[in-house]
């Protein structure tokens, strides 16, 4: 039988797994895109959403945020959203979403804290799954050194029925300015 020596099989299937986890990263999402289809979590890991029937026949917002509980996502980007949710509503905005690389734990107890019950839905994103299809990866030596793993990039989209139709990507990721609500009203 012509078979490989085991070792070379191994050394083979090893160089392969690790080709498979250097993956290229993807392409940033842009306006036109449909927003990828991809199961987050909402409440606790057990609650599963689907990020494309999430916003399916809707008009909504999803904003991302490097990290739950950080000072500037606390003190300025979540509770911009929670301030103008009426403004938004009021422009035909049906739902609003928040999403991070946190488990769906920390995004509901940060949601509680926020008091966005019923003005923005917090979205976890765990693995950094649907943040990686969005092509919206935040990596940074010293944001993963500060925070432990890849997070967000802090971003905000308008999505009409699963298609997006405008987006703004803070130009370093993690500033905030254009992704602020008062900005996205303007979008609208
Ligand atoms: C923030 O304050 O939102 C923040 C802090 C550290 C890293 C990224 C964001």
């Amino acid at each position: 039988m012509n078979q490989l020596p085991q070792r070379v099989c191994g050394s083979v299937g090893r160089s392969l797994r690790q080709i498979h986890r250097v993956s290229a990263a993807t392409m940033p999402i842009k306006v036109g895109d449909k927003l990828p289809a991809v199961d987050v979590h909402e409440g606790d890991p057990h609650s599963v959403v689907n990020t494309a029937e999430l916003f399916k026949g809707k008009r909504g917002i999803l904003f991302g945020v490097p990290g739950a509980f950080t000072p500037a996502c606390t003190k300025s980007h979540l509770p911009s959203y929670i301030e103008k949710c009426e403004e938004l509503k009021k422009k035909g905005i049906e739902i609003i979403a928040c999403m991070a690389v946190n488990d769906a734990f920390v995004m509901s107890a940060w949601g509680k804290d926020q008091k966005a019950d019923g003005k923005v839905r917090m979205l976890a994103d765990p693995s950094g799954t649907f943040t990686r299809a969005l092509g919206l990866e935040l990596d940074k030596e010293a944001l993963i050194a500060a925070l432990g793993n890849k997070r967000c990039q802090r971003f905000v989209m308008l999505l009409e029925n699963g298609v997006v139709k405008e987006l703004k990507v803070e130009p370093d990721g993690t500033g905030i300015n254009c992704s602020l609500a008062s900005h996205a009203l303007t979008l609208i």
